[in-house]
Order: C-alpha cells, then structure tokens, then sequence
C-alpha cells in the first residue's frame, strides 16, 4: 500500500488523477471501477478537463460502479446513476450502454446481484477508484460485511444514512435503508486501486484502514493484502498517519 498525503482536497483530486491518468492513456479499453460520493468529484473534474483538451477518450472504456440505492428511481437526483450521468458519464464520450451501475430497482435483487458480480469478473477492473466511509466502509460494505462478499443487498447503518443524509434535504428518513453493493472480493479483484479521503471525518477510518488490524470490523482494512493500492489522503483526513 503506498499512501500520499496531499496538502488539501484540490492536490489530492490531481494526485489521484495523476495515477489514474497513466491507465487511461495506456488502455484506451479500460475498464474503470467507479465511486460516488464527494470525494471523487475534483477528480471527475480533471477526467473532464483532460477529455474536453483532447488527451484522453473514453470510447472504448466500461465503467462498473460500485453501488445503488435500493428503491430510488433512476431518475432521482441523489441516485447514483444520476450522479455519474451528472458528474462525469454527460461530459465524456463514453457510450452510456458501456456504464454500469448495480439496479437497486430490480425485481429479484438478489439475482440481480449475481448478475452484476458476474459482470464484473468477466471485466476485470483496471483501476477502480474508491471512497471511505466514517465508519471505515468501502463502496456500502458495512462494517462486519466478511471479505469474501460478492454484491450483495445491504442495509446501511443508521451512521451512513445520517452522513449522507445532507444530500436527501439533511432530513434521514428521506434516506433509502438499503443498496446494493459490489462486494469487497470484488473489489478486491481489480488491478489497481486508488482510495481518496477527504477531511477530518475521515481521519479516524484512514489510520484503522492503513495501521489497523486487518478485520471486518473495518472493511477498508482489507486493502492492506492487496498487492496494489494508492490511498491519496488530504492533510486532515490524513492527521492521524504522522
Ligand atoms: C457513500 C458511498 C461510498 C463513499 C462514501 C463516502 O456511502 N457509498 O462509496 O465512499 O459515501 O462519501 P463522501 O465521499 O461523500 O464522503
């Protein structure tokens, strides 16, 4: 695991990029392991930027996102399919066929599920970007998820549903109470994995992920045995490193 602390959100977002950037233009078929939240959106940005000067396309890549709520129509605001539309897929030329995001409105979740772990070992991840939660999850893997998990329904913790609460008009029970989410073995498959925090909230969950026993309690601990990760911390999310 190599960790870099970056001086605030905006370094951090360029020093992620940096290594991402290095994938996208040396496989123009890559498949990218994508996240939500607002860690990601600075280096959404500059995934933007680079596309809009020239230097980079997205024609022949595949997207795989990490996770949906459960119930939430697409075309709602705060559902992730909207906010990769809104942040990133609308301003790229990505073929929007080629961008999958798990279907929290499927029938039968489970087997939905199923279908989406199988995709996704038929396309193994270039490069997948990942957030942290607070409370040390990864994608919606919750603590105690076991690190063989594949996607799978999840009930979110009553933490998470608060902490993303300030997206649903800071109101929680406008929150969903499940999603669907890759799960950690899944994650664990891809190439190379980039892992960004951001701010003092992070903090905590930075240090058991990087110096924390190995252990389902927090899910992102699991990254220590993978043979290729980048954790980009900003200098808060970092604090507790040095
Ligand atoms: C959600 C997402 C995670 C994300 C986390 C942190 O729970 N499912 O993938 O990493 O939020 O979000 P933020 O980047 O907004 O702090």
């Amino acid at each position: 695991m190599i960790v870099i602390q970056a001086k605030d959100y905006d370094e951090m977002s360029l020093k992620a990029y940096e290594a991402m950037k290095k994938v996208l233009t040396e496989k123009p078929d890559a498949v990218l392991g994508l996240a939500t939240g607002s860690t990601p959106v600075g280096l959404y940005k500059l995934m933007i930027e680079d596309y809009k000067r020239g230097l980079v396309s997205y024609k022949r890549m595949t997207s795989i996102n990490l996770d949906e709520y459960v119930g939430l129509p697409v075309t709602h605001p705060e559902s992730y399919r909207s906010f990769m539309n809104r942040n990133l897929f609308d301003h790229i030329d990505i073929d929007i066929a080629n961008t999958h995001v798990p279907d929290g409105l499927a029938e039968d979740l489970e087997k939905s599920a199923a279908a989406y772990t199988a995709f996704a070992a038929a396309h193994p991840i270039d490069v997948q970007i990942l957030g942290i939660g607070a409370n040390g999850h990864i994608g919606f893997n919750e603590p105690g998820t076991p690190f063989d998990s594949h996607t799978h329904v999840v009930e979110l913790k009553e933490g998470t549903r608060r902490d993303n609460a300030r997206f649903f008009d800071n109101d929680i029970n406008k929150v969903p109470t499940h999603a669907v989410t890759l799960g950690l073995k899944d994650i664990m498959n891809a190439k190379f994995i980039i892992l960004l925090a951001s701010g003092s909230g992070k903090a905590d969950a930075v240090k058991k992920m990087i110096k924390g026993t190995v252990d389902e309690s927090c899910p992102a601990s699991v990254l220590q045995t993978h043979p290729n990760v980048l954790v980009v911390a900003d200098e808060a999310a970092a604090y507790y490193l040095n």
